[in-house]
Formats: structure tokens, sequence, C-alpha cells
């Protein structure tokens, strides 16, 4: 086996002065989220890690995908009846992670979560192929299923109610806005000397902060 700690990478590949850094979250969200899109290097440049708190306490964490994104927040769109719908129900806060390991970048963000309206969801909805769609009527989201085959025979139920017809949303699947009131912008650099700046809201102010690494 490798030696997980034999391996190591010294980040080196930018900086984040602080004259360069936008003057707000969206705007510099948004630069390193086109940058990160642009590179063939990056996968899935919207995957994000998304972490709620349980009715108990105990905190979950998975990966979802970023399918808006405004001066408003960070949207994901999910099962409103899974273990995070069951989560945000009970906290609806969560904390986010964005991590582009090729640009030696990772974004952070907390903040309230609320869904969102019926007409964006539906519209994103209607965006989605057609086996995503089933998919989501089909699938029990969370839930223990008896077996692959069992699953499969969902899909085939929703398959055969809609026929060749269309297909609206589902009630219990939706969009989640997570609407920052802090978000940190991490760029790795040589020495594990870092650069973090943070914006944070405070008093209806949005300050921004250089954090130690
Ligand atoms: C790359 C990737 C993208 C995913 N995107 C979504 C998504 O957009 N929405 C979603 O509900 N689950 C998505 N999942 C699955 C979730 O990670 C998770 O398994 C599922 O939402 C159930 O989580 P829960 O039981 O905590 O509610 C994705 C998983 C991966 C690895």
């Amino acid at each position: 086996m490798t030696d997980p700690a034999a391996l190591r990478r010294r980040y080196a590949r930018g900086h984040l002065d602080d004259e360069a850094v936008a003057d707000a979250w969206f705007p510099q969200l948004l630069a390193w989220f086109d940058e990160a899109v642009a590179d063939p290097a990056v996968v899935e440049a919207n995957a994000v890690q998304w972490a709620t708190v349980s009715p108990e306490g105990r905190p979950a964490v998975r990966t979802v995908l970023i399918k808006g994104l405004d001066e408003r927040g960070i949207v994901v769109y999910s099962n409103y009846e899974s273990a995070k719908g069951r989560d945000l129900a009970a906290h609806p806060y969560a904390a986010a992670v964005l991590v582009w390991h090729a640009h030696e970048r990772q974004v952070r963000l907390t903040g309230d979560v609320e869904q969102v309206s019926r007409a964006e969801t539906e519209a994103y909805f209607a965006s989605r192929p057609r086996e995503s769609q089933l998919g989501a009527w089909a699938s029990p989201q969370s839930q223990v299923v008896e077996s692959r085959a069992a699953l499969d025979a969902l899909v085939e139920q929703a398959e055969a109610q809609f026929a060749a017809g269309p297909i609206p949303a589902p009630p219990h699947w939706g969009g989640y806005r997570l609407v920052p009131d802090a978000v940190e912008f991490w760029q790795g650099r040589p020495g594990r000397v870092h650069d973090r700046i943070r914006f944070r809201l405070t008093d209806g102010t949005w300050l921004r902060e250089r954090l130690a690494p």
C-alpha cells in the first residue's frame, strides 16, 4: 500500500492578492467557477460537498451539483424526503465546500437554506434529460431498497406511469438555495502558507478578512 504520509504536493499555481480579490463574494466565486469550468483538467466544476445537521445534531456531508448560481446564493436539487431533506427541515442551514484540485483552490460557504420557488424547480426539472426525470420519480432517495432489481422495477413503473407524455417535477423533489453568510476563498501556496480571504456578513454588512492558513 502507498503510505498516505508520502503523498505530498507543493501548491504553487497561484495566489490571492488583496488587490486582486473581487469586492464581493459573488463576482469572486463566479471568476473562479468560470476558470474551473473552462479547464478540462477540472472534472465536474459544479460539484459541491454539502453538509447538514440531523435532528439529533449529527453532521452529514454528501456531494451534490450546483445548478444555480447568482447573488442570492448557490442552488442544488434533491429529494425533499431524503436524509438531507429531513436534516434541512429540522435545521435549515448548511455548510458547503467546492474544491478544484487542479487549481489548488477551495471555496467554503455557510448560510441559511431555503427551498427555491416551485416555478424555479419546474423550469430546471423540465431541462433535465428524461431518464433523470424518471429517476427522480422512481427513487425513494436515502431509503433502504431490497435490491438493484427492486430499484430497476421502480424505474420501469415510472416509465409506464408517464408513457411518452411529459413528466412533471415530483412534489417531493426540488431546489435548495444556500444563502451565504460567509464565503471563504482558499488558494494553496508553498510552505503551506496559503491565502485565505473570507467575506462575512455581520449586522447587514459584508466584511472582508484575511485568515491565517
Ligand atoms: C458527483 C456527484 C454528484 C451528485 N449530485 C447530486 C445532486 O445533484 N443531487 C442529489 O440529490 N444527490 C446527488 N449526488 C448523490 C449524493 O451525494 C447523495 O448520495 C444523495 O443525495 C443522498 O444523500 P442523503 O442520503 O444524505 O440525502 C451526487 C453524488 C456525486 C458523487
